[in-house]
């Protein structure tokens, strides 16, 4: 009898889950039949150890909110992602049941992120070291964002809602900075919180569009509507956009990946 491997997601409350349906297609569609994965509401982390020793058959994990974070003492080791982002969203259990903690929502963003500078006329030949890039938001996404720019040496600034020595406020953008819009610097805008996500598409990050030109590039983590205001904003005015859905297959696939 072939063995089966399970693999899930843990989070609180888990209503629907772009993993679960990821996986499950991936699994019939390339004919894996010894791997299932499954959903698993687990409200309280103090759960986890008795979780574990309940599902021995599991070898992998997906985490989501609220546990990203809190997860991480309840592991015994973290790879660079998780340790650079401070935050774990994919865990391997091993059969000696040891755990690892990954992050690849880093994997995904970075991946995705060069193959659009290597590819967007504006910046294909340009050295990425020249690059700034404005990262709207300061959560864990932006953890992961901050994360993969600084491997590609692409210089950034943070916005946030929080006055911070290491952030600027959405106010700073509607200055001039030596008489040329603000934005003007920034050829990369990443959109990080999630502003426009549906059903509450009507809103976006409150920055100065009409100063966006077809130089800059706006990316939305952001997947669901497709194109969110933010974009459609940037677009209208010439930009080159792109939304997060790569970035979600691509996370997913390191996930696979990390757990053979
Ligand atoms: N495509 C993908 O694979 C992928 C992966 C991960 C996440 N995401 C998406 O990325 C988004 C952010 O995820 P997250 O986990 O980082 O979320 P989060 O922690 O809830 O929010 C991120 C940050 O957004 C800012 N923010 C939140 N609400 C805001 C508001 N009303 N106005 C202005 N700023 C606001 C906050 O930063 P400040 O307080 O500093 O302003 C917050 O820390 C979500 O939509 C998520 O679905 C996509």
């Amino acid at each position: 009898m072939t063995q089966i491997y399970e693999l899930g997601l843990i989070g609180f409350p888990i209503s629907h889950s772009f993993s679960e349906r990821y996986f499950k297609e991936k699994f019939l569609n390339e004919k894996i039949n010894n791997f299932d994965y499954f959903l698993f509401p687990l409200e309280n982390l103090e759960d986890f150890p008795v979780f574990i020793k309940n599902n021995p058959k599991l070898v992998g994990l997906n985490v989501t909110i609220p546990h990203k974070k809190n997860i991480i003492p309840f592991l015994d080791e973290l790879d660079s992602s998780a340790l650079r982002v401070g935050a774990v969203n994919v865990i391997k259990i091993f059969s000696n049941g040891k755990k690892i903690g990954y992050n690849s929502d880093y994997f995904g963003f970075k991946k995705s992120l060069e193959t659009l500078l290597h590819t967007n006329p504006t910046t294909k030949n340009t050295n990425l070291s020249s690059l700034n890039a404005l990262i709207l938001g300061n959560g864990g996404a932006a953890m992961a964002v901050i994360a993969a720019l600084q491997d590609l040496k692409i210089h950034y600034e943070i916005v946030s809602r929080q006055k911070s020595p290491n952030t600027i406020s959405y106010n700073d953008l509607t200055i001039l900075k030596h008489q040329k819009p603000f934005l003007q610097d920034f050829q990369l805008i990443i959109n990080t919180t999630p502003l426009g996500m549906y059903p509450h598409t009507e809103f976006c990050p409150q920055i100065p569009y009409e100063s966006i030109t077809n130089q800059h590039i706006l990316y939305d983590l952001v997947y669901n509507p497709e194109e969110t205001t933010f974009l459609k904003n940037g677009r209208k005015q010439g930009a080159s956009t792109k939304n997060g859905l790569e970035m979600l297959y691509l996370q997913a696939e390191k996930s696979w990946e990390i757990w053979q």
